[in-house]
């Protein structure tokens, strides 16, 4: 049984960039969503704010289209878009230009007027992050932003290009909002998946005692896609893999398997514990840069039977490029739980297949008290967390094989979300945009934690934008990136795990 909290209050979603294609596949299908399964109070209201003229019934028709392709929920009844429809409108303008502020404000005044109430309004940058500076500007020449309690300001990855820029970026928005406005996203702490990690790992009394360095060998988290970047390449060339997968995501899923436990579910309390995580981390030496991390970037091949180009060939990137589109970093976290067992990360484009997992790897029973005999297909634990697909938990253990000689197998205990709950975890834009409305930060980044995890990547993001890697592209399409990454992890005695 699915138990609803009291809807949100009156609320007012203003996109910047609402013409936009975030707009159109996550934002408005997610929307959609809640609102269908009555997740929204009948007083919400969704701006769209862009450069492109469109009428508000052009611009509800184009949002249609996308929540039919992306939302899950097919085809929509004219009448269920009709009651839906009414809550979109549109207004065209430059973010440059002072009247689309004084415009934006008549709107929304005019909204709360009907409603007889005063809503929350969220302010979301659904634009490049080129353009923030000069909406925040605007909107506060415009006195948008004075009421601090009914204000919020949602803003999208990547958050600044390295340390430096995140930190002017942080002090532009504490200028004007305050932390407790702001909600940086990132979706990968969105996804079911993700969040219940704490559940398993803190609501079990089974995981916990033994979830560290005198039983874990090893940790391994690995994003894989399949695709390539597609029609990105203009951003994904300025960005790399590193900025745009691991200094966000691939740290975020981290400090969930590392962090200490929480004392309470609040939001102060489980970001504290996450940046302590952060902040363990081990420095790489820039000196040694290549000792924890392999970069790649992929050649022409074939994926699914079909050609495929290589980066430098992707429209939008340049044809020198030596933007990595894959890497792999070791990191230890120094603390008395994880000292010196290494987690390493590994992600990329073009891989074999679209995979995210955690592989935590436990240490060897001390003493094999089996026949030797027994032991060839022997393997310590291992716990498998999928983030996505096929969605679950999966231990591995050893068994031993009927028969009538002692033989030791490894099995699998399961936990599917789609055997146990019958349907596909909610997208994670539905839990984050109704946790804004809600104004419940947990899932969010703070300003400290994005700068701790900037710190955690910058040594690798400097040596590798001074050196050119030489060996680009270095390995091919569809294959599980460069040669070295196999044996950076050997050299260890550990092998990259995928789920079969
Ligand atoms: C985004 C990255 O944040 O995450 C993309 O910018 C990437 O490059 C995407 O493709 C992956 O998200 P997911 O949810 O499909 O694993």
């Amino acid at each position: 049984m699915e138990i609803k909290p009291m809807a949100p209050p009156p609320g007012i979603f203003i996109i910047f960039g609402g013409g936009g294609d975030l707009t159109w596949r996550k934002l408005a299908p997610s929307i959609y969503n809640l609102f269908k399964n009555q997740w929204l109070s009948d007083e919400f209201a969704v701006i769209g704010v862009d450069l492109k003229p469109m009428s508000d019934d052009d611009y509800r028709t184009r949002l249609r289209q996308g929540i039919e392709t992306f939302s899950g929920s097919g085809k929509i009844s004219n009448a269920d878009w009709e009651r839906f429809a009414g809550h979109l409108s549109y207004l065209n303008g430059n973010f440059d230009d002072p009247n689309t502020f004084e415009r934006l404000a008549a709107k929304i005044k005019q909204t709360e007027t009907a409603w007889g109430k005063q809503a929350e309004h969220v302010f979301y940058q659904a634009t490049p992050p080129t353009l923030v500076k000069n909406i925040l500007d605007r909107l506060e020449a415009a006195k948008m932003v004075k009421d601090r309690k009914h204000c919020r300001i949602v803003l999208e990855k990547p958050f600044g290009r390295d340390l430096e820029s995140a930190r002017t970026l942080n002090k532009m928005l504490l200028r004007v909002f305050e932390e407790s406005q702001i909600y940086r996203i990132d979706h990968y702490l969105g996804k079911e998946t993700v969040q219940n990690i704490l559940a398993f790992r803190f609501s079990n009394v089974l995981f916990e005692p033994i979830w560290d360095r005198r039983y874990i060998d090893s940790v391994q988290i690995t994003v894989a896609e399949d695709v390539g970047v597609e029609h990105r390449g203009s951003y994904f060339d300025h960005a790399g893999i590193v900025r745009d997968m691991i200094q966000n995501h691939l740290l975020q899923v981290l400090c969930l398997i590392a962090m200490e436990p929480m004392v309470n579910f609040d939001a102060s309390e489980i970001r504290n514990k996450k940046v302590d995580v952060l902040r363990a981390i081990r420095q790489i030496p820039e000196g040694r840069v290549d000792e924890f991390a392999i970069r790649g970037q992929y050649g022409p091949g074939t994926m699914d039977g079909k050609k495929a180009l290589g980066y430098r060939q992707e429209p939008g990137v340049s044809p020198q490029s030596t933007t990595e589109t894959f890497a792999a970093i070791k990191l230890f976290v120094d603390n008395w739980r994880w000292q010196d067992v290494p987690f390493y990360l590994r992600t990329g484009k073009h891989l074999p297949t679209k995979l995210s997992e955690v592989c935590i790897q436990f240490r060897p029973v001390p003493h094999r008290s089996f026949p030797a005999s027994a032991l060839n297909n022997w393997q310590p634990n291992r716990l498998i967390v999928r983030i996505q697909p096929d969605e679950g938990i999966v231990l591995s253990f050893q068994a031993k094989q009927p028969g009538l000689q002692v033989y030791l197998n490894p099995v699998d205990m399961r936990f599917s979300y789609l055997e146990t709950y019958h349907q596909a975890p909610p997208e994670a834009y539905e839990t984050l945009l109704l946790d804004i409305m809600r104004d419940d930060q947990t899932l969010f980044m703070r300003d400290d934690q994005v700068e701790a995890a900037w710190s955690v990547v910058m040594p690798v993001l400097n040596v590798w934008e001074a050196n050119d890697p030489g060996d680009f592209p270095n390995y091919t399409v569809g294959s599980w990136g460069p040669q070295a990454a196999e044996e950076f992890i050997l050299k260890d005695g550990n092998s990259w795990f995928v789920s079969s």
